[in-house]
């Protein structure tokens, strides 16, 4: 059932609030504002390293899981491509655990990867949505993402829940190994706590805005995405839903990666998404935009209020999102993306739910 929605995209869209909200009531005890160890069923403190793995839209979020796993429990990461992860020859150590996301539990190559891990001796977890899945059932701990079942084949509130877990498990990390103090882990709880009413927030005052931006994406035939830290695999996230539902050409770089090939696109008819929340890179990702902009390039800037202010440079568009923390961003700034790809799908006429050449789950190599 879509409710009052026109596809059950933008209905997922709009349930990321409350299924996020659940989520994490799984993972987090409120009352005292710390990460539930026990939701947490793998002991942190005894791995050594960490080897995520994953296709697509959930790879991606395993990506920024990386980044704060290494972060805030300050971990040695593996994350790659199931496909790659499985047949790559990597030495792996029993001392290691191993992540495996995806929102079905039945992609071939995620599986294949978990019983390649699962073989070498590794302590095996899976973030899951459907928790009766197989990867669910060949894992030794089992993470549900709660999101709800997904209609959409294009990836939304799987996704951000992916986040909302990876954000607890890395904090929870990061607590039994002692690199996160007891009041830097309040601290980060507290905003992942109030992170969905902040996404509400944002999808009721972005929608418009989005529309009328989509329209001017859907006469494009290339977009390029670009973003640093956490908002380079939000920058891949936003070319793969785009490219997925609007067939438009998308790709998504590490904006400092700019000049070393992309560059070279630039012109008026290729829009450049930047996301760029005032965080540590934010000036560095400016430095970037002002390239773009040197050589003719219509930038889109998906930004906070401080990143707003700070930057004199004219754009083709601002979208202006609150200033939150580090740790909640990616989710927040994943709602703008996720709008711009729907509805610049719509305006084309495109079977948004049902993209072509494309499966909802993918069985077979
Ligand atoms: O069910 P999974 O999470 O394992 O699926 C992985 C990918 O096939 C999936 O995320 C795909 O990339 C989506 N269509 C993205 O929107």
């Amino acid at each position: 059932d879509k409710g009052n929605h026109k596809h059950f995209m933008e209905k997922e869209i709009y349930e990321q609030p409350e299924v996020i909200s659940r989520a994490l009531g799984h993972y987090v005890d409120l009352i005292e504002n710390r990460i539930d160890l026990e939701a947490v069923s793998i002991d942190f403190a005894k791995v050594q390293s960490l080897a995520i793995s994953a296709c697509g839209t959930a790879y991606l979020a395993g990506l920024i899981g990386k980044y704060w796993f290494e972060r805030y429990a300050r971990l040695p990461v593996e994350a790659d491509v199931a496909s790659e992860f499985r047949y790559r020859d990597i030495p792996l150590s029993p001392q290691s655990a191993a992540l495996f996301i995806s929102q079905s539990g039945e992609t071939a190559d995620t599986l294949a990867s978990l019983r390649y891990c699962k073989d070498e001796g590794l302590q095996i977890g899976a973030v899951v949505n459907v928790r009766e899945s197989t990867i669910a059932r060949e894992s030794d701990a089992v993470f549900p993402i709660m999101a709800g079942p997904e209609i959409g084949v294009a990836s939304t509130k799987a996704f951000t829940c992916q986040l909302a877990v990876l954000a607890a498990l890395a904090i929870g990390a990061g607590r039994a190994r002692g690199t996160v103090s007891r009041q830097e882990e309040e601290r980060l709880v507290r905003h992942l706590t109030e992170m969905p009413r902040i996404m509400s927030s944002v999808l009721n005052s972005i929608q418009p805005k989005m529309e009328s931006l989509a329209r001017e994406l859907s006469k494009c035939r290339d977009v390029l995405y670009l973003g640093r830290g956490t908002s380079y695999p939000l920058a891949m996230e936003g070319a793969l839903k785009l490219k997925e539902i609007s067939y438009i050409h998308a790709e998504g770089y590490a904006a400092g990666e700019l000049k070393h090939g992309p560059i070279a696109l630039i012109d008026e008819n290729m829009p450049v998404i930047v996301i760029a929340p005032h965080d540590r890179f934010f000036e560095k990702t400016v430095s970037n935009m002002q390239e773009v902009a040197a050589r003719g390039g219509r930038i889109i800037f998906i930004t906070d209020e401080k990143g707003a202010a700070a930057s004199k440079l004219e754009t083709m568009s601002t979208i202006v999102l609150p200033v939150v923390d580090e740790i909640i961003a990616p989710m927040i700034f994943s709602l703008p993306i996720q709008l711009l790809a729907y509805h610049t799908a719509v305006f084309m006429g495109t079977d948004v739910d049902q993209p072509r050449n494309l499966a909802k789950s993918v069985t077979v190599e």
